[in-house]
């Protein structure tokens, strides 16, 4: 679809065998991202620094690490830049564009550790300045939404589209068709208009010259996770106290990983809860 839209994205090959992603890489050179070409859970990437971390990553792919998602991968070009995330409303013919966000993927403070689902993330994501916004939806989500239709497969529902932002432009990393988790933890409290009457109007197909309303204010949520989250045994059971006291007209705490006992709040899995702000 990238490649029939001019939609702008890294260089890539999709590779059957091993030995076709080795000699592809080898011909590229590191830095280079490699893909298991199949779900697995955020974790099926490595942006390799050298030629060898890369053919390693191969060989784990083609040796089953991710089961039948390793069983294809796609190698493409690293991408400079700052990543962000955009989302759209699409019905299949007219989409609405959404706020930018940015998700925090390593597991500890100061960009360190391993990556993770996202641990905390911010809205609207600066990188995404109005001009970046307008090149993002003119570059990337309009010509996809208007190819989909093309291809007489008209695509309905959420478009979050990973952008990469370069100094010469945006580049499209991927696509999921969900909200983020965390991104929607900050996009939608901004929002002002009623998110029931938005989805309604995607299923119904009347999105065109819909204009969701947003507070002005940004959002940032933050992340509590269990102890060995994401890597090793996590701990679940321990209480969680003080939720009542983070609550307020600016502040709003998302559970995700939660159990009741009796009057106790326990954790119940890795990411546990987010807890978002609204301010300046
Ligand atoms: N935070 C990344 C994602 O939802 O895929």
């Amino acid at each position: 679809l990238c490649d029939e839209m001019g939609i702008p994205t890294a260089a890539y090959r999709r590779c059957l065998t091993a030995e076709a992603a080795i000699a592809y890489v080898r011909e590229r050179g590191a830095p280079i991202v490699v893909k298991a070409d199949g779900l697995a859970a955020g974790k099926g990437v490595v942006v390799a620094e050298t030629v060898e971390a890369a053919e390693r990553f191969i060989h784990d792919c083609f040796e089953g690490a991710f089961g039948q998602s390793g069983a294809s991968v796609v190698v493409e070009d690293f991408l400079e830049g700052e990543e962000a995330s955009l989302f759209a409303l699409c019905d299949g013919k007219s989409f609405v564009l959404l706020e930018s966000a940015q998700d925090h993927k390593r597991a500890f403070d100061g960009d360190t550790g391993p990556n993770t689902g996202g641990m905390g993330a911010y809205s609207p994501a600066p990188v995404m300045t109005p001009a970046m916004l307008e090149r993002a939806r003119r570059e990337i989500i309009e010509p996809t939404v208007r190819g989909m239709a093309a291809r007489g497969t008209p695509f309905t529902g959420v478009l979050y589209a990973g952008v990469m932002v370069a100094a010469d432009g945006p580049r499209l990393i991927e696509f999921n068709v969900r909200f983020g988790d965390p991104e929607a933890q900050v996009l939608l409290p901004r929002l002002k208009s009623d998110l029931l009457d938005l989805l309604v109007a995607t299923a119904r197909g009347e999105l065109a010259g819909v204009e969701p309303e947003w507070h002005e204010a940004a959002a940032l949520t933050v992340v509590l996770a269990t102890r060995g989250y994401p890597v090793g045994v996590v701990e679940t059971g321990s209480e969680i106290r003080g939720l009542d006291r983070a609550e307020g007209e600016d502040i709003v705490v998302f559970q995700a990983a939660t159990r009741r006992e009796g009057d106790r709040l326990l954790a119940n899995g890795g990411r546990v809860l987010d807890v978002t702000a609204l301010g300046g």
